[in-house]
């Protein structure tokens, strides 16, 4: 006979009613981990919504590669014009949609450089070719011909062929420390359920609302 407890899954975790959920971390992994089970490519990837220096609106895909009560967190090069726009405006939203569920997560929050050396620890767990290319790619900036591209991979290639690839000093992690998670289901006649939860700082509890459709 086991003599630990068994470990009580509230009721939203095991098939139940998920606007039932009193913070959002948990619910999200739980969908993440259902995602990750349902959707055959990348159910890591999530449109991330940044803000120019002139105000105007710009989103493109990247993908998750770590959350926790800190926020989500994703690696890119600082160069590009999104680490332009995130070193202007360090404010962005995020929005998850796993097609196989159909369901949708959006975030909304302020954005952080990850630390030092938790870029290096996930740079280390890259491919040799993509820390080789993140060294090569001068992301964003215009491109003369895929072979200028094909020369740098080789020249870098070279450069490192003995031993560990360095992290690139331009290439780095954000977090987005959420204020705002919101969670949508599809439910039949368009009578979708969804919930937001907000919160006033990242140290502060977080409230819940359901939302209308
Ligand atoms: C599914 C998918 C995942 C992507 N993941 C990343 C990523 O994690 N980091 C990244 O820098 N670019 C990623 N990209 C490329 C970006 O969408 C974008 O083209 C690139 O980062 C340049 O964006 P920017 O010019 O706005 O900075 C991904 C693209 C797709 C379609």
């Amino acid at each position: 006979m086991s003599d630990t407890a068994p470990i009580e899954h509230p009721r939203w975790l095991t098939g139940g009613d998920f606007t039932e959920a009193e913070e959002p971390v948990r619910l999200f992994a739980a969908w993440f981990a259902e995602a990750a089970r349902a959707e055959p490519i990348n159910p890591d990837a999530m449109t991330l919504a940044t803000i120019g220096a002139d105000g105007s609106p710009n989103a493109r895909m990247v993908l998750l590669k770590g959350f926790d009560e800190r926020g989500f967190v994703f690696y890119t090069n600082l160069d590009s014009v999104k680490g332009h726009e995130l070193a202007a405006v360090p404010k962005a939203a995020l929005t998850f949609y796993w097609k196989s569920l159909q369901r949708q997560v959006r975030v909304r929050g302020s954005v952080e450089p990850v630390a030092a050396e938790e870029a290096d620890a996930y740079f280390a767990t890259r491919a040799r070719m993509a820390q080789i290319g993140a060294w090569a790619s001068k992301q964003s900036a215009a491109l003369e011909s895929r072979l200028a591209f094909e020369k740098a991979v080789a020249r870098y290639t070279a450069k490192f062929a003995i031993g560990a690839v360095p992290r690139p000093p331009h290439w780095s992690g954000y977090r987005v420390v959420p204020y705002e998670i919101e969670f949508w289901h599809e439910r039949p006649f368009r009578l979708h359920d969804r919930i937001t939860f907000t919160r006033a700082a990242p140290t502060a509890p977080w409230s819940k609302s359901r939302l209308y459709p």
